[in-house]
């Protein structure tokens, strides 16, 4: 088994990585690190458990360690899974990453640096070449490696079957589960029979994080995709489960058909414990994909799609997926299978 750390262990993320890694057939946890909050208090005291399945019996006593790397000064932790904040991220990460350790991150804070890989394996799992170029660059014996924002994962995973038609411009209006903003992120009163639309930070990174994943690795760098992406997001009363209607305008005009082929034809390449046998599913119905119905579908990491249509300027089409799981720790957690598997 390979020895797991996470950070930010008693965050909303955090505790959704706790819930699928201590199922995990390949990694083990040993240790779980937040802020002085935490340290040196039991896990069980330190966090305010909110998942569905019992806090693991093993883990209830295991006492959180701040997150710095001398916390790991006796540890035999290869691999940290991160789920802090972005603004502490940023020099965090590094530090872990300086230290040697491998750092498989869901913040925000490193994943536009133009050395750092943004993956989502079934789209661009080439661009974990990058992790050479930044070891080299950067002299560290460690890594870091980043999934995307949860909603910018939902619709790049669907985008990647349709870059053989030449996508020219893309809008896109998000309807975003209250998970998405963490346990204390928004109160009920602001939510419960409402739409809120604004999401701090959202769009840009709607607008900017497809084109790094969607663009060319030449072996030292990434080229970003050449299109434009115009993005509306917003919170929704839903508890998990991004839904997001997308136009888009192509360079050749495919038919409806066409497009329901790309998606059904879409194969996984990878096969590890997280990766889903079926990445996007086609929906049949004419109301699906539904968060309720169909946000667990290949145990949260499948993106289901529907109600593909023409328009007058291309195609239109719904795709919806788990934003805690694939849209966060399933993607870190599948990056780090992918990573152990091509022993990068
Ligand atoms: N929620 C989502 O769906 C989602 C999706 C994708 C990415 N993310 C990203 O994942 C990260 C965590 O989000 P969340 O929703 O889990 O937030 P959260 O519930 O507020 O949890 C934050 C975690 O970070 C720890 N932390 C805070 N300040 C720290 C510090 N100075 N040093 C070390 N640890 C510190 C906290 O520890 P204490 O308990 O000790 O304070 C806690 O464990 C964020 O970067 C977020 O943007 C979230």
């Amino acid at each position: 088994m390979i020895k797991v750390g996470v950070l930010g262990a008693t965050g909303a993320v955090g505790q959704r990585f706790i819930q699928l890694l201590s199922k995990h057939p390949w990694f083990e946890i040993t240790d779980l690190l937040a802020s002085s909050r935490s340290a040196g208090k039991k896990y069980r005291d330190a966090t305010r458990w909110l998942i569905e399945t019992p806090l693991p019996e093993n883990l209830q006593e295991m006492e959180v360690k701040l997150a710095e790397p001398i916390s790991l000064k006796n540890s035999d932790v290869e691999i940290l899974f991160s789920a802090i904040p972005a603004d502490i991220a940023k020099n965090t990460e590094v530090e872990f990453a300086e230290a040697g350790f491998t750092v498989a991150s869901n913040a925000a804070a490193h994943r536009m640096d133009a050395d750092v890989p943004l993956v989502i394996p079934e789209v661009n799992r080439d661009h974990l070449g990058l992790i050479e170029v930044q070891r080299r660059k950067k002299g560290w014996d460690g890594c870091i490696i980043t999934n995307p924002n949860c909603s910018t994962i939902v619709m790049t995973l669907t985008l990647k079957p349709l870059m053989q038609f030449g996508i020219k411009h893309l809008n896109v209006a998000t309807m975003q589960a209250i998970s998405g903003a963490g346990y204390t992120g928004l109160p009920a009163m602001a939510i419960l029979d409402n739409v809120v639309p604004y999401i701090g930070k959202e769009e840009e990174k709607m607008e900017s994080e497809p084109l790094k994943i969607l663009g060319e690795f030449d072996g030292d760098s990434v080229k970003t995709a050449n299109f434009t992406i115009s993005a509306s997001c917003h919170r929704v009363p839903v508890i998990d489960g991004h839904t997001e209607a997308i136009w888009i305008e192509f360079g050749e005009q495919p038919s409806v058909d066409d497009v329901k082929l790309a998606f059904r034809d879409f194969k996984r390449e990878i096969d590890t414990p997280t990766s889903p046998a079926i990445p996007i599913q086609l929906m049949k119905e004419d109301d699906r994909p539904q968060p309720r119905l169909d946000r667990d579908l290949g145990d949260g990491m499948t993106v289901s799609v529907g109600r593909v249509r023409s328009d007058v300027h291309g195609i239109k089409y719904i795709a919806m997926g788990h934003n805690t799981i694939r849209g966060a720790v399933g993607a870190s957690v599948l990056n780090a299978e992918v990573l152990v598997k091509e022993k990068v």
